[in-house]
């Protein structure tokens, strides 16, 4: 299975030089390759290329710096067969008409300034076009047993000859014997599981393959006196190797010819004749070749030299014990039911442990040399790099391979979009050093045109707070015709998985755009420079649990605000610069491991060991009990490892004089991020309320310089004029509502001339609302119209002030709640003829008036109505130089824009919809317009019966503009410095 995709590579002969050297830009405006792509579903390749050119180029006018090209078969043919019209043998992967498609979807990258990644095969890259018999395929060991009788004695052709290559004949001693049963949810329903369990003696395990004859036969005494009282009897096990067969990409081979017919070099001839145009573009627009996470099923995982390399690794032959890996040694994502027939133990249950370990530890080196080999030849031949979700599901510890790709990605999806899971993965990807931390990113079940922009901005956090800097949107359909397709029309997934962001949803022209943009900033301040982490947990093992247990038991450390990654590997210096390392109990070390870390300890690296000492990793090559005893005694009597209680770990860090470097005062749970760019010598910082309550307090960073918030939603930078410094630390008051983030940079001096100001507020009332610069030499506090008490503070030059109502402060001004609403709501309904499904929408509108916003479910007319909403209203205000307007709305579930008196609002954040309208204010009337788009699903929901193939079973939602919007006046005082 290592091999598998090798023939694929022949296939991509198109050929390219090198991958467009990329530049981030600029905050404000980041590069194609530093911006959000989508993820870009391709039904097959007889659709219109000029539609697909055209969503590549509606992607990015929208903001995308391009798209993952994913040629997706429904799902590779796992979401059933092909439609009635298709012909996936004319128009599968790497047939003349997909290279047409190609072309077109790279020359219009190259026509928009943008840059696209590739699969390496159909549906998730993991499947080629080859011949069947390819050695290359993946392969497959199939196990069988069978009793022997009372006698000992078996002669005879062995259990199921003929199934493939033998590979192994044991014979074993049952010491007893269990049918055995469990429920696992597959799909979300229940299915029952049921195998047999065997505990065979260890001692009697013995390779018998070389006895069986060319018409596999054998004839076996098996020695029944030894066969202890009250043991079941001998069984035979045999295993046989042979290529799986397993296609990504399912369909009916009896029409016309097909690419497994003809197998790839066919194909290979075709493309090398177009290879001189697509060469040219993919240098400048190819970026990355990817796969996505490897979901193959088999009865063991297997490759044919996994044998030889076994015994060469591991000094055994791993044949003899072969019964073990029956059970639960496949692919856990794809095959969480299918355990395996029969689950064989040992009776020395901890020599089996160390097979295991063995076992998946060549399997690790065996998938590193596929990585290896497929990065090298994408680098040589195409000259792009090489981006893949590695390992998931295999039985191995999938960290391992995250050294060996350019671009490592995960996804929200099966990481629980849990910043715990995710930092189990980027330890061990900014330990190698990797720049760009890609994420298959929003994909949510049954959230297919009903998840919230508010919904994904909240994964994108914890994604980012998690490593990530390449975001990867699921995901953008084809948005043209496609065989039995109704209008909204192409749905991946049959309508499970959000979410479509196509021209069909009312928020595209309406808003996505600024969301585009604000990820695409966020992720450009987390390639600057490096990051920084707090701590390292240690964390080895066999083979990784997809469900990512926590390692470090408890929460006192994002508590106390310490950042931390998980990790299996050599310490880097550069890179992370951990504080301490932490060693759960629960953890297995080798001997040479205690010594590496011993040897950390001695350079001065805190070791603090959780809950007791960790056991040893079991091995055959394990150093004895004696040795790992010994060595881990010496380890814990150095004066740098400290040995605490279960949870105690932060506590410990502070009683060593360590400091978080971002640490936020104030109850609750602020996640952050540190990066350092030693060349521009800035530092960045990008902090998350992930608690479900406000955080009012101070962010404390062990760090100096001039500060600056960055805003991702406008990319304008601004000077922080609220703050105290000592020789080592900043502190900044914070006040976060629940999933708000700030995203705070420090500058070596001033960005530019302007920012230069003689002072800043070190102390200030907590009413005040925000501190800018009014000149070189004085500060503007915008103060609530409703203080009645005195404002106070002091400056960084030790000046106190004391500021009354009325000297200078005006007359309270209280908050206005804007009422009286009219809106006109843009119904965006099906075309008269379903099956026209490139249709945006047929559109009428309704009007409404509303005291105060509502969503749609409570507006009569508007229960099932999806499309756009135009609120208007209008207030009257009497401007003046000392007096100002913020808005405030109550919540932003998907989109808005608000424009006053005609001009566009700046983009509000959806976790603190507050923004400054001062400057768009006049005398007398003002109109305040809101444009609110809607997601689709309550309409979608009333038209189910006549979409075809959908799944829909969830409930409508509130949409709209909804709660109250206030505008809250502030007076502007002048104080100088
Ligand atoms: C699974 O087995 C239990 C009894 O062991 C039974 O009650 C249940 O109905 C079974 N479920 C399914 C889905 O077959
Ligand atoms: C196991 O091998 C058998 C025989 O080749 C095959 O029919 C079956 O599909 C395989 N099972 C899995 C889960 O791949
Ligand atoms: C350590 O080894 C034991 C068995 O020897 C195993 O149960 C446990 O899961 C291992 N710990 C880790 C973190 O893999």
């Amino acid at each position: 299975m290592f091999t598998k995709l090798l023939p694929a590579l022949a296939l991509l002969t198109l050929a390219l030089a090198s991958p467009p050297t990329s530049n981030d830009g600029t905050f404000k405006t980041p590069s194609a390759s530093t911006r959000v792509r989508f993820r870009y579903w391709l039904p097959d390749a007889s659709v219109d290329p000029q539609v697909v050119a055209s969503d590549i180029q509606a992607a990015g006018s929208l903001g995308a710096g391009g798209v993952e090209f994913l040629p997706f078969y429904n799902y590779g043919g796992e979401q059933g067969p092909m439609p009635e019209g298709a012909d996936w043998a004319r128009y599968g992967f790497g047939t003349p008409a997909y290279k047409e498609i190609f072309k077109r979807a790279l020359r219009a990258h190259a026509e928009s300034g943008l840059v696209m990644d590739f699969t390496l095969g159909p549906n998730q890259g993991q499947g080629v076009p080859a011949e069947w018999d390819d050695q290359g395929l993946q392969w497959d060991l199939v196990p069988f047993t069978s009793a022997v009788g009372a006698n000992g004695l078996f002669d005879g052709v062995i259990p199921r000859w003929g199934t493939g290559e033998l590979v192994s004949l044991t014979s074993a001693l049952v010491l007893s014997e269990e049918k055995r049963q469990k429920t696992i949810r597959r799909n979300l329903l229940p299915v029952n599981v049921t195998w047999t369990e065997y505990v065979l003696s260890h001692d009697s395990l013995t390779d018998q393959t070389s006895k069986v004859s060319r018409s596999g036969r054998v004839r076996l005494v098996l020695p029944t006196k030894e066969a202890s009282a009250g043991a079941v009897g001998y069984r035979l096990f045999a295993f046989y190797q042979k290529l799986s067969g397993n296609k990504s990409l399912h369909f009916h081979t009896d029409q016309s010819k097909t690419i497994f017919d003809n197998g790839s070099y066919v194909v290979d001839h075709h493309s090398a004749r177009g290879a001189e145009t697509i060469a040219a573009l993919l240098r400048q627009v190819g970026d990355s070749a990817w796969e996505d996470s490897v979901e193959l099923i088999s009865n063991i995982t297997w490759t044919p030299s996994l044998p030889k390399r076994f015994a060469q690794k591991h000094g055994y032959s791993m044949k003899p014990l072969l019964p073990l890996l029956a059970f639960s040694q496949t692919t856990f994502f794809t095959q969480s039911s299918t355990v395996g027939p029969f689950h064989c133990l040992l009776d020395s249950p901890a020599r089996g442990t160390a097979y295991f370990n063995d076992y998946h530890s060549v399997l690790e080196d065996g998938y590193n040399d596929f990585i290896i080999t497929v990065r090298n030849w994408l680098h040589k031949r195409l000259g792009v790099t090489y981006s893949n979700q590695p390992a998931y599901g295999f039985p191995q510890d999938m960290t391992a391979a995250i050294t060996h790709v350019d671009v490592p990605e995960y996804e929200s999806w099966a990481y629980g979009d849990a910043i715990d899971a995710y930092r189990q993965f980027i330890g061990m990807a900014h330990l190698a050093g990797k720049k760009i931390i890609s994420n298959e990113l929003g994909a949510q079940i049954f959230k297919a045109y009903s998840m919230p922009i508010r919904q994904l901005l909240g994964i994108v956090h914890r994604a980012i707070i998690g490593g990530t800097n390449q975001v990867i949107l699921h995901g953008q359909p084809y948005s043209g015709d496609w065989y039995g397709t109704t209008w909204p029309g192409y749905t991946p997934f049959m309508y499970m998985y959000s979410d479509m962001y196509s021209p069909k949803q009312p928020a595209w022209e309406n808003g996505y755009e600024e969301v585009m943009h604000y990820i695409s900033r966020l992720q450009f301040v987390q390639r600057q420079g490096v990051p920084r982490t707090d701590v390292a947990l240690y964390n080895s093992v066999s083979v990784t649990n997809m469900s990512f247990p926590r390692i470090y038991q408890g929460t006192n450390l994002e508590e106390d605000g310490w950042s931390y990654s998980v990790r299996n590997g050599v310490l880097a210096a550069e890179g992370p610069a951990f504080k301490a390392l932490i060693i759960e109990n629960t953890q297995n070390l080798t001997c040479e491991v205690i010594a590496k870390v011993h040897r950390y300890a001695k350079q001065g690296l805190p070791i603090i060991l959780v809950g007791g000492a960790p056991r040893q990793w079991q091995s055959h090559n394990s150093c004895s009990d004696r040795e790992y005893q010994r060595s881990l005694s010496q380890l814990t009597r150095h004066k740098n490892v400290h040995t605490v209680s279960s949870g105690q770990a932060a506590a410990k860090l502070a009683r060593l004089g360590l400091r978080p470097r971002v640490k936020v005062e104030a109850p609750g749970i602020v996640h952050s991020t540190w990066r350092e760019d030693r060349k521009s010598n800035a530092a960045y910082s990008f902090l998350l309320n992930s608690y479900n309550e406000s955080v009012t307090g101070s962010a404390v960073f062990q760090h100096v310089g001039v500060p600056y918030t960055l805003d991702p939603w406008t990319g304008e930078k601004s000077l922080v004029l609220y703050y105290t410094s000592d020789a080592r630390t900043t502190r900044i008051p914070i006040n976060l509502q629940p999933g708000q983030t700030i995203l705070v940079a420090f500058e070596r001096k001033p960005d530019r001339n302007s920012d230069l100001s003689s002072c800043h507020v070190t102390s200030l009332s907590s009413e005040v609302f925000d501190v800018t610069r009014a000149g070189r030499s004085s500060l503007l506090l915008s103060v609530p119209g409703t203080t009645s008490s005195q404002i106070t503070g002091t400056l960084s030059n030790g000046k106190r002030f004391k500021l009354h109502k009325g000297c200078p402060m005006s007359n309270p001004m209280p908050p206005i709640k804007l009422s009286n609403w009219t809106l006109t709501a843009e119904h965006w309904e099906r075309p008269a003829n379903m099956y026209n499904a490139p249709t945006i929408a047929q559109k009428r509108n309704t009007t409404h008036t509303l005291p105060t916003p509502t969503s749609w479910l409570n507006i009569s007319g508007l229960e099932n109505a999806s499309g756009v909403g135009y609120h208007s209203t209008t207030f009257s205000w009497t401007p003046s130089p000392k007096t100002g307007l913020y808005i405030h709305l109550s919540q932003i579930i998907h989109t808005l824009r608000f424009y006053i008196n005609g001009q566009q609002l700046e983009p509000l954040d959806h976790q603190n919809p507050v923004r400054d309208i001062s400057p768009y204010l006049r005398e007398g009337d003002n109109e305040v317009r809101a444009v609110v788009p809607t997601m689709m699903w309550n309409y979608l929901l009333s038209i189910k019966d006549e979409i075809r193939a959908s799944g829909v079973i969830f409930p409508p939602l509130d949409e709209g503009l909804v709660g109250d919007v206030m505008l809250v006046p502030f007076e502007r005082v002048v104080v100088r410095c």
